[in-house]
């Protein structure tokens, strides 16, 4: 199994918090899953007439809740996993915690959203508070695996504790909706996988990805289904700049977090990049039906240059696990920065694929 100098250090780290009991929330970087927050009062005047009936529609669907019994542990979950090598268990359990804190966030901002907007737009409220009852599901599923390694997350403190990210509506929009699209790809992927390898299923919770990505998937819908009601956030050059920028910060952002962690990915009998690769081409295809643009992932350049991110980063974490003082490390950073700052500033002004221009010829 592979291990990393870069996961020798995040071992260290993990080591020192897998003790019984309560998990210590992880060292906040800048890959780690963010939690939102937004001007309520912007969303909560806006007008969704141009996109009112489907808006309707998908609200029907999360009352219908479909999987309403579907989260609940059946006897797979009754066993020990002591047999589990220590190597997985300490990946798993990072996995877990990162898809609890993610699933986890986004009940929080829906839930927010509900709340404020319940008086002025009833119609979106309740949409975001039933999504926010299928997030508050997926990360108590999640958490009540971490209870069977005799860990859970203290989800009061991880609200009260983190950091706010701040962004405006037009911006959640983009962020929320690639991260439930690209949350669908990951989880149907792996199901699919281990359908067709069910020797790699090393614990039951991959065999409920097959309906609880259909949240997701319906989640995606719904803020396609807002952006369309808002077509400055879909049409002209602005929105053009801004998704290119939000489907290459999500992209990069899954892309190099799971390249650090391939062990995982192996342990299922995935390779990590050809897991990602996949699940990026989907994600971009996906958004061709609502972003005006999306980007040439088929372009050899693009996974290229994020492998040099990728080795990037293990430099720069190599670098942080030595024992140099603060301001050496630094300069000895620098070049790393500087190459990440470049690769990236070329990703983004790499050309992009008019999806407008794509989906008038399709129809
Ligand atoms: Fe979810
Ligand atoms: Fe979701």
């Amino acid at each position: 199994m592979v291990n990393t100098a870069n996961e020798q250090g995040q071992q260290q780290q993990d080591q020192e918090q897998l003790r019984p009991g309560i998990k210590a929330p992880k060292k906040e970087t800048l890959l780690t899953p963010r939690f939102y927050t937004t001007d309520f009062d912007a969303v909560a005047k806006m007008d969704i007439s141009p996109n009112e009936d489907e808006l309707r529609a998908i609200l029907e669907e999360f009352r219908a809740d479909y999987n309403k019994k579907h989260f609940i542990r059946d006897e797979s979950f009754n066993q020990s996993w002591e047999n589990l090598d220590e190597g997985t268990r300490r990946r798993f359990v990072e996995f877990l915690e990162r898809s609890c804190t993610a699933e986890f966030s986004g009940f929080l901002l829906y839930k927010e959203l509900g709340r404020r907007l319940k008086n002025s737009n009833p119609l979106l409220a309740e949409c975001f508070t039933l999504m926010s009852r299928d997030e508050a599901r997926h990360s108590g599923f999640l958490n009540k695996a971490m209870s069977d390694f005799n860990l859970a997350l203290d989800l009061g403190f991880l609200t009260k504790s983190r950091k706010y990210t701040f962004f405006k509506p037009k911006f959640v929009f983009y962020a929320t909706y690639l991260s439930e699209k690209i949350g669908y790809w990951r989880y149907i992927t792996i199901y699919r996988h281990l359908e067709e390898h069910p020797e790699h299923e090393f614990y039951p919770l991959f065999r409920f990805f097959k309906n609880w990505c259909q949240d997701e998937n319906r989640h995606g819908d719904f803020f396609d289904a807002v952006m369309q009601s808002q077509p400055y956030t879909v049409n002209g050059l602005v929105a053009r700049l801004w998704c290119r920028f939000f489907l290459l910060a999500v992209f990069a952002t899954m892309y190099l977090n799971d390249i650090q962690r391939s062990g995982f990915y192996e342990a299922l009998g995935l390779d990590a990049r050809e897991y990602d690769q996949y699940v990026i081409k989907k994600t971009n295809e996906t958004a061709a039906r609502v972003f005006p643009t999306i980007l040439d992932v088929d372009n050899p350049n693009f996974f290229n240059r994020l492998e040099i991110c990728g080795k990037n980063n293990e430099n720069l974490n190599a670098i942080d696990n030595t024992n140099a003082p603060r301001a050496i490390k630094f300069v000895r950073k620098l070049p790393y920065y500087i190459s990440n700052g470049w690769q990236f500033l070329n990703l983004y002004l790499q050309k992009a694929i008019d999806a407008k221009a794509q989906r008038g010829v399709v129809r």
